[in-house]
């Protein structure tokens, strides 16, 4: 049972890990076909577009909704998954990517990975001769930000020329954020203390993308100013996995970029809020406002589900 192709967008054998490598046509499609399994799913019909088909997971860092939602994901296309912690695999007693790569070709359809550094994804993929998808890195997360653009999207009914603004470390999340924000012809605002502004090389990019696409990207160091007039405002974690050391330093770095009422209050009246979780309650944001009226994050979680259907069953 092969996914029904528009506009001669064939995404198979892709690999997905920036969205920054895809058209915003192919990011539209992807979101089409999210869509459309959601529908399914929710209207119990059967889609079994990956029947016989197997996913490696690798992870070397930890995960509650990428891991789930992926296994789940396979289970309801199905297919079936396979979780391959560091721990078990060669690959944490020192086999190397390649080697690594050039095996699980053999037996996978397509490999997951969740890890530290953005150069061993790139190497996985230069080597495997399956599809590999990125489930976060130190420098991108662009399944998050395929769900996310699919929630802005049900909850705003269009994605081009809303203002999101982004508040606080210019990390993964906002570097995938820029990128499909840009694809999208979103007017992208990232408000970060000086010194945790997001990497130079992506905001180029992003630039560019925007430039292409009819998309904005800023940055700005008060939140305040940023957020004022913005439609979606977005935060994630002041010290991601990996910076656990940085977060007493961290929290006194970020004072006054706490996603509170007060700041809800210089947005648009019908501001969403969101977060990719975990949070840390009243550090990055305030327990108020995440449990309050304008927070999507419970409906934006399970958008992790659909949206990875979607890219699944469209490269593999
Ligand atoms: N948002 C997200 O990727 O969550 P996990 O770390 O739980 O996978
Ligand atoms: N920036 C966070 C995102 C977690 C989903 C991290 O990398 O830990």
């Amino acid at each position: 049972m092969a996914i029904a192709q528009q506009n001669d967008i064939d995404l198979k054998g892709r690999d997905f890990i920036s969205l920054h490598d895809f058209s915003a046509a192919e990011i539209y499609h992807m979101l089409d076909v999210a869509e459309n399994l959601k529908l399914k799913q929710k209207s119990g019909k059967a889609h079994p577009l990956l029947q016989g088909k197997t996913l490696g997971m690798i992870f070397t860092k930890s995960s509650t909704r990428t891991r789930v939602s992926f296994e789940v994901a396979m289970y309801q296309l199905g297919g079936h998954s396979l979780f391959l912690s560091e721990r078990d695999i060669q690959l944490g007693r020192g086999e190397t990517i390649p080697d690594t790569a050039r095996v699980l070709s053999r037996y996978l359809d397509g490999i997951m990975i969740r890890t530290y550094s953005h150069q061993d994804v790139l190497e996985l993929a230069e080597f495997a001769d399956i599809p590999i998808i990125n489930g976060l890195t130190d420098l991108l997360h662009p399944c998050q930000v395929l769900a996310d653009l699919l929630t802005i999207k049900e909850k705003k009914g269009n994605l081009n020329g809303l203002k999101l603004v982004y508040v606080g470390d210019g990390n993964n999340m906002a570097h995938s954020l820029m990128f499909g924000g840009a694809k999208m012809g979103m007017h992208v605002v990232i408000a970060s203390p000086q010194g945790y502004q997001p990497d130079p090389q992506v905001l180029h990019l992003a630039e560019l993308d925007a430039h292409e696409n009819g998309g904005q990207i800023e940055l700005c160091s008060d939140p305040q100013t940023a957020v004022s007039g913005a439609d979606v405002i977005y935060t994630d974690v002041w010290a991601s996995m990996g910076q656990e050391a940085e977060q007493a330093q961290r929290i006194k770095d970020f004072q006054g970029f706490q996603v509170n009422q007060a700041m809800i209050n210089l947005a648009q009246k019908d501001v969403i809020v969101m977060h990719c979780l975990p949070a840390h309650r009243e550090e990055e944001i305030s327990t108020e406002v995440l449990e309050g009226p304008h927070s999507v994050v419970f409906d934006e979680a399970e958008n992790r589900l659909h949206a990875q259907k979607a890219i699944l069953a469209l490269v593999m």
